[in-house]
């Protein structure tokens, strides 16, 4: 075997290639909708077509007799859910699909036609007439909606009199800022086969989070949590879309009703309406300062749109509690039931859209106050959590700024805006400061030795295409202290038990504790031992009492984004030139996916700031740009140099000093865009995004 005395590893930190990238690049990674099985039937989703209202009538019969229809699952036959099941037990209406004969909005899936091949069944889901009864809808969320409401899961927050601190302050900008619905957009459109197999139930699912998948799904089909196994070997992005989705569902209740083996999968369409998307945000930032640009407050009002199933609170205020030091500080968040989808997370949930409000409100105060906004920042960073009134874990946004500012050319700008030509362009800079919650979530991993001298990581992880199975790699073998290629990763399986998932950028962070644990323990294990046995020998690793213990802290990691743009005054047309992050986001395990990671938030946020927009018809509320000719993401040509790097963010309550980097990048973004389009001709632009027809 390796030996665990040489001291020679030094993997974390190490530029790493992604240990399955061979397989992916040479098509031999299967995804959920690439694996074969025997006798598998297809599935296909058949969707809602009015806005509210009953289903009166599915027209089966017809369906039934047409070439390979197996059957039709629909809310007469379906099996019964338990209406509990939901995410963290908090129960989930939109889980509860085919329960009824109820149409909360238009999209919402009415029937599964299941037939021997994909073909089969798109033939029968198109031919499968459902008629409806109407019923009168409000599609049109907006911030003066009479439906809005403070939900209790969104308490609020604050400190000091916000009131009396902005009646006293000398400069005061209020301004209201509108962020439209957004899609997740992964390469990879969700798929799901589900079969019962010897008593269990099996899925092939593409997720987040294999184990927080199939807990929910045990629970909303009433069974006991080992009779499912749930894996996602490899998953093409998630973006916070794929939980435990429709299709998956549907392949379950099929696989149950016909005894085969069923697969669902989404069209690009079908990603767009079932999957949940960003809410549409409207919000109200007052600032007040004192002629330093010392903030004496923060006011931070937020409403965004959900569904009449389910609550979702898209949580804005997230960026405000922790960003900037002031006297008052007030966040308080409402949401707009209407007859629509229901939104979900999406790349920083609440800090993305809250970032874009807050970052260009501070922009405003610069402008107002005659401050460098960098400089502004600077002032008003905290010593602790301004709030919470707690130490930060580690913190260094002042590092990012400074950095930032010297790699950028920031030193020689010059404030005035709409006074730099580039021929016909109109040319200005912009920055934003960022942050996104980090912390670890109690995850169990199990290590072992083999007889071959090689080592197996067990983890119910996943890697949605971040490189968190390479990440992993580099972590086991320091912790083992061997090279990394004697390293074997086992992850996305339910079955290695009790797991975090990929989200709230803290995978890498709970996983990476949870395997270091195991090794440690594998290593006590080892002491004595001169011959590994045929069956190897098991560390494990269970970081629930740790985490418990940690003392209450802020755990967040910050960011600092610079963009240069130019208008075009006669199109409209605003051109990314160049955009800079500088990151402080823990210990960075694996510089080249971490670099990735960043530059694909950033172009996400640059994507927000000048092009995603979910448009719905008011007829119906279904939208009317549900693809990518529709729905423009960033593409090549959009994207100019970015460049992304960090500063020095050691985290002493992580035993391995890592906080996460897969969302702080999309925070400010869209502000530091904004504001650089301020700074090129002299208008605000508070409505994102800052198409060409906003421009002119
Ligand atoms: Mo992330 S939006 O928490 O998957």
């Amino acid at each position: 075997m390796t030996d665990l005395t040489d001291s020679a590893t030094r993997a974390v930190g190490t530029s790493t290639v992604r240990v399955e990238g061979r397989e992916k690049v040479t098509g031999a990674a299967r995804y959920a909708a690439d694996v074969p099985f025997e006798g598998l039937a297809h599935g296909w989703l058949v969707l809602a077509t009015v806005a509210r209202g009953r289903v009166s009538s599915i027209g089966v019969d017809p369906v039934l007799a047409m070439p390979g229809v197996i059957g039709v699952i629909h809310h007469g036959n379906a099996p019964r859910l338990n209406p509990k099941a939901g995410m963290f037990g908090i129960p989930d209406g939109t889980l509860q699909l085919l329960q009824d004969d109820r149409v909360p909005h238009f999209g919402r899936p009415v029937a599964l036609v299941v037939a021997e091949t994909l073909e089969q069944a798109r033939a029968g889901a198109d031919a499968l007439v459902v008629t409806y009864e109407e019923e009168p809808h409000d599609t049109a969320f907006s911030a003066d909606h009479p439906g809005a409401y403070t939900p209790v899961s969104a308490p609020v927050s604050a400190k000091g009199d916000v009131d009396a601190e902005i009646a006293a302050s000398p400069v005061v900008v209020d301004q209201r800022y509108s962020t439209p619905e957004e899609h997740h957009g992964s390469m990879e459109p969700h798929a799901s086969m589900a079969r019962w197999e010897n008593g269990r139930l099996e899925v092939v699912d593409s997720n987040q989070g294999s184990f927080m998948v199939s807990t929910i799904l045990s629970a909303l089909f009433h069974l006991d949590e080992g009779v499912v196994r749930v894996r996602a070997e490899h998953v093409g992005g998630g973006f916070g879309s794929k939980g435990v989705g429709a299709q998956l569902i549907l392949a379950v209740m099929a696989a149950t009703t016909f005894d085969r083996p069923v697969r669902v999968t989404l069209t690009r369409h079908q990603v767009f309406t079932v999957t949940g998307m960003r809410p549409a945000t409207r919000q109200r930032i007052r600032l007040g300062a004192d002629s330093t640009g010392r903030l004496r407050a923060i006011d931070h009002e937020s409403v965004n749109q959900t569904s009449t199933i389910y609550e979702y609170v898209e949580r804005n205020g997230e960026v405000t509690h922790a960003l900037y030091a002031a006297d008052a500080i007030r966040i308080s968040t409402s949401v707009v039931p209407v007859d629509l989808p229901t939104p979900t997370w999406m790349r920083a949930p609440g800090c993305a859209p809250g970032s874009f409000a807050v970052e260009s409100a501070m922009d405003e105060l610069a402008e107002a106050t005659g401050i460098d906004p960098v400089e502004l920042r600077l002032r008003n960073e905290p010593q602790v959590g301004p709030l919470s009134g707690l130490p930060f874990s580690s913190r260094n946004l002042v590092g990012c700024l400074q950095e930032g500012a010297r790699r950028f050319g920031w030193a020689d700008r010059d404030p005035r805006p709409g006074v730099r030509r580039d021929g016909r362009w109109l040319v200005g800079t912009g920055m934003a400061a960022g942050i996104y919650g980090a912390g670890s979530v109690p995850s169990t991993a199990a290590v072992t030795a083999e007889a071959d001298g090689g080592y197996t990581v067990a983890i119910g992880a996943a890697d949605i295409g971040t490189g968190a199975r390479t990440a992993l790699t580099l972590v086991a073998a320091e912790a083992l202290n061997v090279p990394p290629s004697a390293v074997r990763m086992k992850i996305a399986d339910s079955d290695l038990g009790s797991a975090w998932f990929a989200g709230g950028s803290r995978g890498t962070s709970s996983w990476s504790w949870a395997v270091t644990a195991a090794a440690e323990d594998l290593r006590d294990k080892l002491v004595g031992i001169d011959r590994i046995p045929p069956e190897g020998i098991t560390g494990r690793g269970d970081t629930a009492a740790q985490i418990a213990a940690l003392a209450q802290q802020e755990r967040h990691a910050h960011g600092a984004q610079f963009a240069e743009v130019a208008v075009d005054p006669l199109t409209g047309e605003v051109r990314v030139r160049r955009m800079l992050g500088i990151f402080a986001a823990g210990r960075i395990v694996n510089p080249l996916t971490t670099r990735s990671q960043l530059v694909g938030g950033m172009v996400m946020g640059l994507s927000m700031a000048l092009h995603e927009e979910g448009l719905r018809d008011a007829a119906f509320g279904g939208q009317v740009n549900g693809d990518f000719a529709g729905y423009h993401v960033a593409a090549h040509a959009d994207v100019p140099d970015i460049e992304a790097d960090w500063v020095d963010d050691y985290d002493p309550s992580h035993p391995s000093g890592i906080k996460g980097v897969g969302e702080v990048a999309i925070v400010g973004t869209a502000a530091a865009v904004a504001n650089a389009v301020w700074h090129a001709t002299g208008v605000r632009h508070r409505t994102l995004p800052i198409s060409l027809s906003r421009v002119l």
